[in-house]
């Protein structure tokens, strides 16, 4: 276990078709119901003293939860964490991002499936401005919130014209772009491996402009398979969880808003821990529910996906927003 991965919130500002459609009702948590500042940190300091060093805070939308800032600045006095990063859809970044820099924010994710403001809007379900975002990642990089990473999601049929619009941008701004093959994360998005464009094709598409180089991971268990340009104008990462799954090397853990342990996406129990907390449990009383939790692990959802039948696919899972990926 290397990265523990916290939704702060679950409520989200944007609709996403392949994660949270326009066209449901959502009940999100209540405030109660969420970890508090303190109950974070307290199990994050848990964590990190089992192994993790890096913590990526996540949502729903994290900007929507207005103790982002004290958690970011809770969690930075806890020795031992090596990266703290964050991913958001950055409609709010451009107010916020100088607080949570000076909160001790290392760096952000943006995601982003579509540089034409039209699509963009379309994509977001809410109509979103991609001004905005852009306006805020401008603001994310001034304040010293770098390097940025922006996640994209091609969908057959919806977005395959943004590829080198995005990869473009990103190599004239000095982000890193990653294409994430669209997945069959929680109940309400209807994938199908029709839908996905697996990164070999993408990486195709990127082949007919530029030159690029494959490169070794950052670190062990990375997700994201690098390549640089040959020209030596950056890099792009593809994210290919359905093509070439990488769960047997999968060292994340995922703490839900309403505090429960996922030890994979595609989880369809999490590991009550909130509950703990909120009955007094010792330290070492959690910390024993964790390891066993990970002892017990036998995740390996993405490499038996191609075997499953649908139904065996459309088990209850838990949702992408209420884990943050
Ligand atoms: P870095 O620390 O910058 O390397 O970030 P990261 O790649 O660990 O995290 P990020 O949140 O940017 O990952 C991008 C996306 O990859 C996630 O939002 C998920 O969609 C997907 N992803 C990350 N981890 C896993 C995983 O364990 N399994 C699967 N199937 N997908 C994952
Ligand atoms: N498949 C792939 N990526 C997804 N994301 C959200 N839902 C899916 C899905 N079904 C991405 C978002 C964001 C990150 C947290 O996960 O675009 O970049
Ligand atoms: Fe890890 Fe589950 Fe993703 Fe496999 S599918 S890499 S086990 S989170």
């Amino acid at each position: 276990m290397h990265d523990l991965r916290v939704s702060v919130i679950d409520a989200c500002n944007f609709r996403c078709g392949y994660c949270m459609p326009a066209e449901n009702q959502y009940r999100f948590l209540r405030s109660h119901e969420l970890l508090t500042v303190d109950e974070i940190t307290r199990l994050v300091r848990l964590f990190v003293s089992l192994g993790v060093r890096k913590i990526r805070l996540t949502g729903g939308e994290p900007l929507l939860r207005k103790e982002l800032p004290d958690i970011i600045r809770s969690l930075n006095r806890i020795d031992g964490i090596e990266d703290v990063a964050l991913s958001t859809n950055g409609h709010h970044l451009a107010e916020l991002a100088a607080d949570l820099k000076a909160a001790g924010l290392q760096r952000i994710t943006v995601s982003m499936d579509d540089l034409d403001e039209e699509g963009f809007a379309e994509l977001s379900g809410v109509r979103a401005d991609l001004n905005r975002v852009l306006t805020g990642v401008e603001e994310a990089v001034r304040v010293g919130l770098r390097p940025v990473k922006v996640n994209v999601v091609i969908r057959r049929g919806i977005n395959e014209h943004a590829v080198l619009d995005l990869v473009n941008f990103a190599r004239g701004e000095g982000y890193v772009v990653r294409f994430i093959e669209y997945m069959d994360v929680g109940t309400l998005n209807a994938w199908g491996m029709k839908d996905i464009v697996p990164s070999k094709e993408i990486l195709a598409t990127i082949q007919t402009r530029y030159e690029l180089a494959p490169a070794d991971p950052n670190y062990f268990g990375e997700v994201a398979s690098r390549y640089l340009f040959s020209d030596g104008t950056g890099e792009i990462g593809f994210i290919s969880s359905v093509t070439q799954p990488f769960c047997s090397q999968c060292t994340r853990a995922r703490l839900s808003a309403y505090g429960s342990l996922y030890t994979c996406l595609f989880a369809s129990e999490g590991v009550d821990l909130r509950g703990l907390l909120r009955h007094d449990a010792s330290d070492e009383k959690i910390l024993k529910t964790i390891l066993d939790t990970w002892a017990a692990r036998t995740d390996r959802y993405s490499e038996e996906r191609a075997e499953m039948t649908s139904e065996e696919r459309e088990k209850h899972k838990v949702e992408m927003y209420s884990i943050g990926g």
